[in-house]
């Protein structure tokens, strides 16, 4: 049993659904697990904490800022507890994006930091057309024409592979 602290940045809420997944798996194995937005996490006291995840999603090619000025911070706490990191992103949703050492978002993330997580993992993401804002949606929807993905406006594309999570949260529990 282990208390375990998740740290998410979201912009539609598809990572929180992650984390949620992960938290539930987590909690039926006996663990405690707390999980926190990325914008209420500076004050968190992480010595409180047996293992640290942090969850976050890809914008326009980045991850959110506060995630990489946090892990900066908080550099040497997280060298010395179990620690995870995963990416969301749709790139992921191609075969040869989709693993830690193949996705160009997690392999920019990992140069960033100095933070070595003991356990990466990468996980394709979800594209809800009806959710952006105009300029949002015709940009997706290009970026998903020039990479063969789906265009349909009204369209709910869920790329993220379910077992893949759980899988995770196995890995988690063991760290
Ligand atoms: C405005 C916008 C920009 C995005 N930019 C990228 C991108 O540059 N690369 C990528 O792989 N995915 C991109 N995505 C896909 C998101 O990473 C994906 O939708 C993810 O599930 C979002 O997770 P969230 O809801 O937790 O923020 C973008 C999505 C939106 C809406």
């Amino acid at each position: 049993m282990a208390n375990i602290l998740i740290i998410y940045s979201t912009t539609d809420g598809h990572t929180i659904e992650i984390c949620q997944e992960i938290q539930s798996i987590l909690e039926t194995q006996a663990n405690i697990v707390e999980l926190i937005s990325i914008d209420n996490a500076s004050d968190v006291d992480l010595a409180k904490y047996d293992k640290l995840v942090i969850g976050a999603s890809i914008r326009y090619g980045k991850h959110n800022k506060s995630v990489l000025d946090f892990i900066n911070r908080q550099q040497e706490i997280l060298e010395n507890m179990p620690s995870a990191f995963f990416s969301v992103n749709v790139v992921a949703r191609k075969a040869n994006k989709d693993r830690p050492d193949n996705n160009p978002y997690m392999k920019k993330f990992l140069q960033q930091v100095l933070w070595k997580p003991a356990e990466l993992e990468v996980f394709a993401g979800k594209i809800d057309y009806q959710k952006y804002r105009f300029f949002d949606r015709q940009m997706i929807r290009l970026i998903m024409y020039i990479t063969k993905g789906p265009t349909d406006p009204k369209s709910v594309n869920d790329f993220t592979n379910w077992e893949q999570v759980r899988n995770f949260a196995g890995v988690i529990n063991k760290m």
